[in-house]
């Protein structure tokens, strides 16, 4: 609320109807300057971010999207990026003659209920997937086969990604630049950030969530690698369950530049041993 009595819609349709500052001042009988200041509030509540990272739908772990979705509440946020590898993808590449839930088709139509439930919950957030090597799968996979580039469909299309949600390999908010991966494995946030000189947010990396700042002659910028959101138990984990490396559950927020990485309190509560 500003001034205790006026919601950002209520702001939005008078800037909408007098245009100026100055004008809306006059209507509401308030000091100019009261509303510049509510509209310099404004604008820096929409400069607020959650990034979700890896998912590996239907693997997703059980309200963690929720949880994600808390820290946007808490924050405000108005954008969503979700950091690649959303689906899993990854029994697409095999060949399997059950018929049971867990075969391609099956892992297919579970990720595309989970994904439907997911865009949801996000659709009134301005949403920036950023394409993860499993999202792509499928895409060496029907070359492998030899299918023809022109006769695969769009993950778009494939899942039903609504028409809110921008999917980029990578993505500038401005001051910050995100990527999936390809910055190596150990500190590869660390990596991105001095490649690019700016604030930088990478995933891919499930057992690895932290946040590094550094000051040069160019200025002051941070690295984040953020976790993930998988379900170690679940069926479509398998594979990864032969992985040394665990996994850390974990968000980001980025508020007005400042960095906020949540770690979820059941890290302390499972044993992932
Ligand atoms: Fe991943």
């Amino acid at each position: 609320m500003y001034g205790g009595k006026y919601t950002t819609q209520q702001l939005l349709a008078l800037k909408e109807e007098h245009k100026t500052c100055a004008a809306i001042a006059a209507f509401l009988g308030k000091p100019p300057t009261t509303v510049v200041n509510w509209f310099a509030i404004m604008k820096r509540r929409s400069n607020r971010t959650l990034y979700i990272p890896d998912l590996h739908i239907p693997a997703m772990k059980e309200g963690f999207d929720d949880w994600c979705l808390l820290k946007a509440k808490k924050h405000g946020c108005t954008t969503i990026i979700l950091g690649g590898d959303v689906i899993d993808n990854d029994y697409l590449k095999r060949y399997d003659p059950n018929l049971d839930y867990y075969n391609p088709k099956g892992e297919y139509l579970k990720a595309k209920e989970i994904l439907k439930a997911l865009f949801e919950k996000l659709k009134d957030y301005e949403v920036i997937w950023i394409l993860g090597n499993h999202d792509e799968r499928m895409n060496p996979k029907a070359r492998r086969d030899r299918t023809p580039s022109w006769f695969i469909k769009s993950i778009r299309d494939v899942y039903g990604v609504p028409d809110n949600v921008l999917m980029t390999e990578k993505f500038y908010t401005g001051d910050t630049v995100v990527k999936h991966a390809g910055y190596g494995n150990i500190k590869p946030h660390v990596n991105l950030r001095d490649i690019e000189h700016c604030n930088a947010v990478v995933f891919h990396n499930h057992s690895l969530s932290a946040l590094h700042a550094v000051r040069t002659a160019g200025g002051f910028y941070w690295g984040c690698v953020v976790g993930c959101g998988i379900d170690t138990e679940h069926l479509a984990c398998e594979y990864m369950r032969t992985n040394k490396t665990k996994f850390i559950w974990s968000c980001l927020v980025v508020d007005n530049k400042q960095p906020y990485l949540y770690w979820h309190p059941d890290n302390w509560n499972t044993d992932m041993a």
